[in-house]
Order: structure tokens, then sequence, then C-alpha cells
């Protein structure tokens, strides 16, 4: 029997439902119409950050609180949250032994530059989970991608980064280069959208796509890369698995040219409970030189982590003691204090638990297979992705292999009205690409209610 043809989507009818839906979402939000009135007139592009104004709403939507996996807008309206603060809430809004360790610490202090007892138990936690048995901390996974990046070349001797193509690590200058989806062969550019950029970022940051193991080999048998840093797989760029033996080979081959290994697993770690490095080890019995882990590593708060083998912090410690006495670079103020250690602590032993990740996984699995079976029926050429407790759907018939292929399955106008068309329906996924996250709280009536949204949507988007 021949397969049925993939539908397309015209484009007036993508328009037509970004118009109706922005229509009903300003009609239902008038108390965040007001008050994106009045933040124009105070923050910069009306919002604390520039790129809160950027999500598919007409106006910001202004949240009231959030709980769980539901939070509640200023106009009153409840929505099931499969973003979840882009993983910063992936254990749920304010799980409650992280708000019971929150009101505990705001008695005894937030901030000494001295170390608690909690140091103790949180370096033990994080040892334990990833493997690796020295820890640093900081305030945000970008600051921890920095830190770990200056650590690799003070060890190294060596200027050079190799990252992937698509990659997002945060806002760390060093890794914005880019290849051109349209003709990869192109010498690598900094990413054009960048502001303020003063300094040629491909001087010492070079760029490959990723599951491409020939192309990484090319590259460091110039001996001059310090570390080859990257998510064990993409998650910034829509997502993008590793191919069976990739991440294997990509260790062999940095040990073969002494480069550092630096796994990023800010969102990986929605894999399992000691996120994808912990299937690296399961599967093949290898760590990376180091890990970052962010976001959602303390429960929600400002915190971030960066974790380096034994032989790693042999080296590190000889290149401080090397080092004049000053600044290292590397540090802030604010990081490992108190009120984060406290949390961080809290958040990895009663809430990040492998119990935990076995339901987030398993109610992931039953939303992945939920939709990719609505995909199916409505013969759309799109495909859903999985990555423990988060997915990706997107609109190209299989998972991409890279970067390029990744980019190159996007259509602003297609995820705009889809997730306009879910929003409107009490749903929100995160914006910038399709990724749906689950937490411990997302519950069997969360996920029926995203199927239900999605299939309306899907059938009015291939109706005729
Ligand atoms: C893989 C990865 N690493 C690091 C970061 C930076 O995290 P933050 O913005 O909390 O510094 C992000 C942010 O999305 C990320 O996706």
């Amino acid at each position: 029997m021949n397969e049925p043809h993939p539908k397309s989507i015209s484009p007036a009818r993508i328009q037509n439902m970004i118009a109706r839906e922005s229509e009903t979402f300003l009609s239902k939000h008038p108390k965040s119409i007001t008050l994106a009135e009045q933040t124009q007139h105070n923050f910069l592009f009306g919002v604390p950050l520039h790129w809160m104004a950027d999500w598919n709403t007409p106006v910001p939507l202004f949240v009231a609180r959030a709980q769980g996996a539901e939070f509640t807008c200023v106009d009153g309206h409840q929505f099931i949250d499969f973003c979840l603060g882009d993983t910063g809430a992936m254990f749920g809004h304010s799980p409650q032994a992280v708000a019971n360790a929150l009101k505990t610490q705001s008695e005894r202090g937030y901030t000494t530059m001295l170390p608690t007892a909690d140091a103790a138990t949180a370096g033990r936690a994080l040892s334990e989970r990833f493997g690796l048995p020295y820890w640093q901390m900081a305030t945000t996974a970008t600051d921890a991608n920095r830190f770990a990046l200056r650590w690799a070349r003070a060890i190294t001797g060596r200027k050079k980064l190799l990252v992937f193509n698509g990659c997002y690590h945060g806002t760390i200058d060093d890794v914005f280069v880019d290849l051109d989806a349209h003709d990869v062969s192109a010498p690598a550019t900094m990413r054009a959208s960048l502001l303020g950029q003063v300094y040629d970022l491909t001087q010492f940051s070079d760029v490959v796509e990723f599951n491409d193991i020939e192309a990484v080999k090319a590259k460091l048998a110039s001996n001059e890369f310090a570390c080859v840093l990257t998510e064990p797989a993409l998650t910034n760029c829509g997502m993008v698995l590793p191919a069976e033996g990739f991440l294997r080979e990509l260790r062999a081959v940095c040990n073969a040219t002494n480069t550092l290994l630096i796994f990023d697993e800010t969102h990986t770690i929605s894999a399992g409970y000691s996120g994808y490095t912990g299937i690296c080890y399961a599967q093949d019995g290898f760590l990376p030189d180091m890990i970052i882990a962010g976001k959602a590593i303390a429960g929600g708060i400002p915190c971030a982590v960066y974790g380096m083998s034994e032989t790693v912090a042999q080296r590190a410690r000889a290149a401080k003691e090397a080092a004049p006495a000053g600044h290292s670079g590397i540090g802030t103020t604010l990081s490992g204090n108190m009120l984060t250690m406290a949390l961080l602590a809290t958040n990895l032993n009663e809430v990040a638990t492998e119990s935990a990740f076995i339901t987030m996984i398993a109610r992931q699995t039953q939303l992945s297979e939920g939709m990719q079976s609505i995909i199916a029926h409505h013969q759309l050429p799109w495909n859903v992705t999985q990555l423990g407790a988060r997915s990706e759907f997107q609109f190209c018939p299989t998972s991409p292999r890279n970067g390029s292929e990744a980019e190159l399955a996007m259509d602003d106008g297609l995820e705009r009205a889809v997730h306009l068309h879910l929003l409107n329906r009490g749903i929100m996924i995160t914006p910038f690409h399709n990724m749906t996250l689950v937490c411990p709280d997302t519950s069997q009536a969360h996920i029926e209610q995203f199927l239900n949204a999605f299939e309306a949507c899907l059938a009015e988007l291939t109706s005729v």
C-alpha cells in the first residue's frame, strides 16, 4: 500500500489562525494589556528582559502565581505549564521541600561569602549523581559555562574552543559561532544577531555539525583546542539526539588529542537522574571531563554548578598555584551563597529524585506518543523527538541529525499559530521552538488536556 501523501498547510490558513487567536488572546487578557502599557514606561521594551517581548502573544502574558505544573495569569486564567520556565521549573513550580528550605533559611541568613554545612551535603549529592568528584558554584548556567571554559583554557594552555552548529550555552560570548545551514562548507561566522560584539569570535572559537565525527577529528587533529563544549543532545535549535556511537567516538577523539570534553547538562538533565552523562556511563562506561548544570538544579532559584574529574581538578589546582595572586576571572560574589546552597542540597536530595524522574519520563512518553499519533492521523510531515522528560515536535518528517537540519525545519509563522492556539486553550509550551517539558506534578489529566488541544489545532490547520 502506498504511504499517504504528507499534507502541507497553506500560509493563508496559518495567518488566519494567528490573526484570530491574537484577537482572542487580547479579549481574554485585559489586565495583561494594562500592565503592558504601564511597564512600557519603565522597562526597555516594556519587560524586565528584552526577549520577554518576543513570545508569540500580542502582549506579554503577566503571571500572578505558579504552583506545581500550573500557573495563573493576572486575568485569572489557569494554564498547564509545559514550558516550566524553559527548564528552571523542571521539578514543578515552588516544589514543597525547596519552599520549606527557603523558609527555614530565610531566618538564618542569605549570604556571607563563607561556606555552610549545606556545602558538604550538596557536594556529596552532586558527585554521587554525576560521577565527577569536584564541583564549583555559579549563579547561572551561562556563568558556569564561562568559568568551565576558563579552567579548560588555563589548564591546557590552549586557546581554542570547539562547539556544534546550533548550540546555545547561555550568553557566554565564545559559543556564538555558526555554520550557514544552506552552505555548511562556508567559513564559520559570528551569530549575526549579537549586539555589541567587538572582537572576532571566530579567532578562538570553531564550529562543526553535531553527529559529524569526521569533522570533529579534522578540527581536533591540530591539537589547538582546549575543549569541546556541547550538550550531549542539542536542545536549543529544536532537538537533535546523538547518533549511535557519536558521543563515544567524541570521547575517544578528545582523549587522543588531549582535548577536554565538557557536557552542558543544563537542559539534558531531563534525560534522567544523572542526565545524559548517566546514559553514557551506563552504556559505554565513560564520563566527560567537566559537567555544567543550572536552571533546575536548585529547584528554580538562580543557581548553577560545574563539576570536574580528578585529573582536571589536579591540573586546576596546579594552574591556580602557578598564577600570581589576584583575580582569577572565575566566580561572582553571590555564587554559592547560604540560601542557594540550602536549596541546592534540598532539591538534589528531596525533589530531583530517581522516582521523580521515573514519573516524569513515563508521562512524557505518553505525551510524545500521543502527539506522534495525532500528527500521523493528520498526515503531517512532522515528528516528535523525546529526551526523557522533555520532547520537541519539529516540522520535518524525521528527527534532524544536526543543527542545520533542525534550523531548516523551523517555521516561525506555523510555530506562532500553534503556540497561540494552545495558549488560548490553557496550554503553554516553550517559546522560540516547540518544546514540551513535564514535571512531577504533571498529571494524566494535564496530558489529556494537552493532547485534546493539540488535536483540535492540527484538525483546524489541516481541514479542507
Ligand atoms: C544548554 C544551556 N546551557 C546554558 C544555558 C544558560 O542558562 P542561563 O540562561 O540560566 O544562564 C542555557 C539557557 O537556555 C542552555 O540552554
